[in-house]
């Protein structure tokens, strides 16, 4: 992969110099014609904008609907480019998107590990997580972890991770067979900001997911969804009662939220999602910007502090 300028890390024990800013590709899923958020053009635009502006990582699964068909259609031939992540145990159907379902058994892994080279048209898969909120013992029983060794001997994949959240991740961590976790993070849900550390500690590289937390700080989306637990009501009163508008200086307040994920220490790239090729472009200008300034990174996580104390778990 060529340096394209953008910052990057070292992901963990995989070696591979990813951008700090991936791409998520859940908003290209368009399973369902009536929910179709990205039309095909649009999705031709995102993902060559990506490659375009130089990130490196892209994120995807076969629960995501039509996105592994449309990285496939729309970027297979710049392949070299990136680093391109799936998921496995999504229950295989012919359906794009499946089920929703997981299953850890070796049948279904390597048939999903098929189904995404196939649909991807590429002869490697960079890094293969267990989807799902996958459990050590779940995934020992059924043999999946064996079985992306075996594909991984057969040179299909190159790494393995799992997409994993507490309580499972420690059990996960301390297995030391996987070389990278995605780990949910923002400031409005911090949940994992010390296993994200503990991940990292063990060698494993760190993907955050939700890292822009969901666009929620935004005006346009009012604080909806902040992430997967996290109510319009919390997210907005976190914020409030940390008073973070003080620490703006200028800056929106999703530059904020995303430069405050970027500023967590052990993390090596977020993989933002966004289905507008101006939202892109913006999360790569707070990117460009750097870290949050470490004195206001620490006033922002006292704030936060506080404001959890108050406002409750
Ligand atoms: N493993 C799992 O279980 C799992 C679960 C969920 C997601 N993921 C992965 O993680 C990626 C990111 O996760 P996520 O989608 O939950 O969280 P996220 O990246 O924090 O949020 C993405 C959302 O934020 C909005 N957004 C992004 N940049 C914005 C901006 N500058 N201004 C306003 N809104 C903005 C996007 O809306 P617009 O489209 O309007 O920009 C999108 O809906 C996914 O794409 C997927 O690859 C994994």
């Amino acid at each position: 992969m060529t340096d394209t300028g953008l910052p990057t890390r070292i992901l963990g024990r995989t070696g591979m110099a990813v951008t700090r800013l991936g791409y998520g590709s859940v908003e290209l899923r368009n399973a369902r014609p009536e929910a179709r958020r990205v039309t095909d053009t649009v999705a031709g635009e995102l993902l060559n904008a990506v490659l375009d502006e130089g990130i490196n990582f892209v994120d995807t699964s076969p629960d995501y609907g039509l996105a592994e068909k449309m990285i496939g259609r729309f970027i297979a031939h710049r392949r070299s480019e990136y680093f391109l992540a799936s998921k496995a145990g999504c229950r295989v159907t012919d359906e794009p998107g499946g089920d929703g379902r997981h299953s850890y058994t070796r049948a279904n892994v390597v048939a999903g590990v098929e189904q995404s080279l196939q649909r991807m048209r590429t002869d490697y898969l960079d890094l293969v997580q267990f989807h799902g909120r996958p459990v050590l013992a779940e995934l020992i029983e059924g043999g999946a972890i064996e079985a992306l060794q075996d594909l991984q001997r057969a040179g299909k994949v190159r790494f393995i991770g799992a997409s994993a959240m507490l309580p499972d991740l420690p059990d996960l961590i301390a297995t030391g067979v996987f070389d990278e976790f995605q780990i949910p993070y923002s400031l409005l849900d911090r949940v994992h900001e010390g296993v994200i550390s503990g991940a990292a500690r063990a060698g494993a590289g760190t993907v955050i997911r939700g890292g822009a937390a969901r666009g929620a700080p935004s005006d346009e989306k009012q604080w909806v969804d902040a992430s997967l637990g996290v109510s319009e009501e919390r997210a907005r009163g976190l914020w409030e009662h940390a008073s973070l508008d003080d620490l703006l200086d200028g800056a929106s307040r999703m530059a904020f939220t995303l430069r405050f994920t970027l500023s967590h220490p052990d993390l090596d790239t977020a993989i933002v999602g966004t289905s507008r090729v101006e939202h892109l472009r913006d999360n790569l200008a707070s990117l460009r910007q750097g870290p949050l300034p470490a004195d206001v990174y620490a006033e922002a996580l006292r704030r936060l502090d506080e404001a959890a104390a108050r406002i409750g778990q």
